[in-house]
């Protein structure tokens, strides 16, 4: 069995930093991670760098990214200004977003979510005729930070209005990492009755220490993509009390450990995420990652 990991720490990780990264130390980190065996990277967004000052340099680090046929580079975009920035660039595929609640959508992409659904549809066709793939993230499925619970009905609306555009994928985001693996089997149950496993990808923040448990019962039910950012950074700036992303090396660590497949090198990653550590000037949270360093 294998497991697709899709590596977001340049993208999600780096968005909550305080510290702006110069583009050269995330061309470092990028080619660490392909001598690591990452395959999937996404590096940035094409965002307004007002709301992410971390990602400005976008059109830079997208465009001098190191030429290898075997890596797929991501990276999102929110609208047509974003898709026309980043199709100048070298990424190969784009992520569109939106959230399953109406205020963390307005507070994220300053949109109803209604108001969402062209600007998307508009992207994805015309990345699509670009010959581009187009991934979809749901945020908040699991809970917002500002509303609460969230209705499956509607992350299954949103989901079949995304796939009714052309998404490939949806990637289903517990943004404030607040899903237990019970609220990770219901969700999923519900969604795996209307989509195939292979259209869903799990996107878990780990900010309650839940991120592992709960990428294990999506995989018990069959999703084998999952979003996991080295060193376990990030977070949505939107989103009070988000925090990282479950660490690569926490999930690749567990992975191969049990018997499946993720192409990932575990020495290799941790050398990407102490060398972050070391841009960053600070700890980074992966557990794998502190015993690795004190073995
Ligand atoms: P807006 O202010 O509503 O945009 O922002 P607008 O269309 O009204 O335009 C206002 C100005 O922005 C104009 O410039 C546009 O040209 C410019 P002006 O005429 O005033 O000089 N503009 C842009 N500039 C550069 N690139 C663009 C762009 N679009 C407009 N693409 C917008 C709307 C979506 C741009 C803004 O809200 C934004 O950038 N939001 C990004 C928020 C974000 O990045 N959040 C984090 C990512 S999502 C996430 O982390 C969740 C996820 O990980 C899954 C999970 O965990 O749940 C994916
Ligand atoms: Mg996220």
């Amino acid at each position: 069995m294998e497991v697709k990991i899709v590596e977001v720490g340049l993208r999600d990780g780096l968005q909550n930093e305080a510290v702006i990264l110069p583009t050269d130390a995330k061309k470092i980190l990028v080619k660490k991670l392909i001598a690591a065996g990452v395959r999937d990277i996404e590096v940035t967004s094409f965002v307004h760098p007002k709301w992410v000052p971390q990602l400005a340099d976008a059109e830079q680090l997208a465009s001098e990214l190191p030429s290898n046929a075997a890596v797929v580079y991501r990276a999102l975009v929110p609208n047509r200004q974003g898709l026309a920035r980043a199709l100048e660039t070298k990424v190969d595929e784009f992520a569109v977003f939106m959230s399953a609640s109406e205020a963390h959508n307005r507070k994220n992409i300053n949109k109803s979510i209604a108001e969402t659904y062209p600007v998307l549809e508009e992207v994805t066709k015309l990345a699509k005729q670009q010959g581009k793939k187009v991934r979809g993230y749901v945020s908040t499925v699991f809970g917002c930070p500002y509303e609460g619970d969230v209705d499956i009905s509607q992350v299954a609306k949103i989901c079949e209005r995304l796939f009714a555009m052309g998404v490939y994928e949806i990637s289903l985001g517990d943004t404030i990492g607040v899903a237990t693996p019970n609220d990770v089997k219901k969700v999923l149950k519900a969604l795996l009755s209307q989509f195939p496993a292979e259209t869903l990808a799990g996107h878990f923040h780990d900010t309650r220490g839940t991120g592992l448990v709960n990428a294990y019962v999506a995989l018990e039910l069959g999703i084998t993509t999952l979003d996991t950012s080295f060193g376990g950074m990030g977070g949505c700036p939107y989103a009070p009390g988000a925090a990282g992303n479950l660490a690569t090396e926490d999930l690749v660590y567990t992975l191969e450990r049990m018997g499946v497949k993720t192409g990932i090198d575990l020495e290799r990653l941790c050398d990407v995420s102490l060398t972050a550590q070391r841009i960053l000037g600070k700890a980074l949270p992966s557990k794998v990652l502190k015993s690795y360093v004190g073995s």
